[in-house]
């Protein structure tokens, strides 16, 4: 009898997430839309990042440049982790080549207080792009995603890109009563996108906690895990795959799970096994994982390539479900033909 479910829930993106073995192993690159693709580039041309998240005909032309161009089994909304909050009306802009910078860093309970809550109505741009998308890829899943509230506070806390955090350190250990109260309304404001995208029709969520990694197991618990844990929380109700991602996240990648991941993404320091080893001993059963070639081995040629794929298939194997991808986002200076035939080459392995 043919299957009665939406043609994306039987996607392999989703059967993977769900912990199933769909006929070949999924593949999507995190910042897969993004200047590696000169059509990106050329339709980026004279508008600024957020300017351009906020016209649903770029989100949804860009979103689906790269599913056309190396084919990939998911799509990623086009947005940032810091657009709802420029939508919410806080003063924050995208400089290119450094990323996200605040005029006004928050030090305070005054800014804390500027970080207000997101409606449906300061994003109805993001729901018509969701729905014309969703409408457009046919079958292909489109991931919804939104900035875990660490690694926005990181960006709002120190006015932009940091490599210690610390002064978002120096808040949660000289000031935690006001670093939860940050922590919690940039919770808000994710479970507020999420559910925008989800209700719109994303098939699933990542919450990017991409600096995460900065901070030890201990302070992770402490003063990150429940605010991560009350966003996944809240996703539950959905039912949707929930994806949970940082970088350098080794020794926290038991707690991410525990926080309310169904899929825990890998950056390239951990294999996978030795992933869902960590993320077993956390407690509780196996989950599928997401990962991990080293973006730097994009540069390496076709004859080191190989064998790393290969490799990374096989480790995913120890997981009830594997979707590849990269440790992290594509580089910009990326070959969009060497992220093609990646994709040709994972896709026709089991
Ligand atoms: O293709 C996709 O993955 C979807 C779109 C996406 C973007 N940002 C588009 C983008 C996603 C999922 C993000 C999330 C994001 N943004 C994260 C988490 C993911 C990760 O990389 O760990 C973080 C930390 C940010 C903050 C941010 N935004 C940075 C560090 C930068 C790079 C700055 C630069 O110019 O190098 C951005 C800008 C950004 N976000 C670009 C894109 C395509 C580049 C902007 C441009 O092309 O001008």
């Amino acid at each position: 009898m043919p299957s009665t479910l939406p043609l994306a829930d039987r996607s392999a993106y989703l059967l993977a997430a769900r912990g199933e073995r769909p006929p070949h192993t999924p593949v999507w690159f995190m910042r897969q839309a993004g200047r590696a693709l000169p059509e990106y580039r050329a339709v980026r041309e004279g508008i600024s990042m957020l300017e351009s998240c906020l016209r649903p005909e770029l989100v949804v032309e860009i979103t689906l440049q790269p599913v056309r161009r190396y084919g990939v089994d998911a799509a990623i909304f086009y947005s940032d982790i810091v657009l709802p909050l420029k939508a919410a009306g806080f003063d924050i802009e995208i400089k290119p080549g450094v990323g996200p910078v605040v005029a006004d860093p928050i030090r305070d309970a005054a800014g804390v207080a500027t970080v207000r809550p997101v409606t449906p109505a300061d994003v109805t741009f993001t729901t018509e792009s969701v729905q014309q998308l969703v409408t457009e890829l046919a079958g292909t899943p489109l991931i919804g995603f939104a900035g875990a509230p660490f690694t926005v506070a990181s960006y709002l806390v120190e006015g932009g890109p940091s490599k210690d955090y610390a002064k978002t350190k120096a808040m949660m250990h000289g000031n935690p009563e006001l670093w939860h109260a940050l922590a919690d309304r940039l919770a808000d404001v994710a479970i507020a996108y999420l559910s925008v995208q989800v209700e719109a029709g994303a098939s699933a969520i990542q919450l990017f906690d991409s600096w995460a990694g900065g901070l030890s197991p201990r302070d992770y618990e402490r003063f990150v895990l429940p605010h991560s844990a009350k966003v996944l929380d809240a996703m539950k109700a959905y039912d949707v795959p929930r994806v949970h991602f940082g970088v350098n996240t080794g020794e926290l990648l038991g707690l991410m799970s525990a926080a309310g991941a169904d899929v825990v993404g890998v950056d390239w320091r951990v294999p996978l096994d030795e992933a869902v080893r960590r993320i077993t001993a956390a407690g509780g059963a196996p989950k599928p994982v997401q990962g991990n070639l080293d973006p730097a081995l994009l540069f390496a040629g076709w004859d080191a390539i190989e064998p790393e794929l290969d490799r990374i298939l096989e480790e995913g194997k120890a997981a009830p479900g594997h979707i590849f991808n990269l440790g992290h986002g594509v580089p910009p200076n990326a070959d969009p033909d060497v992220l093609t035939r990646v994709v040709k080459y994972v896709q026709s392995k089991k």
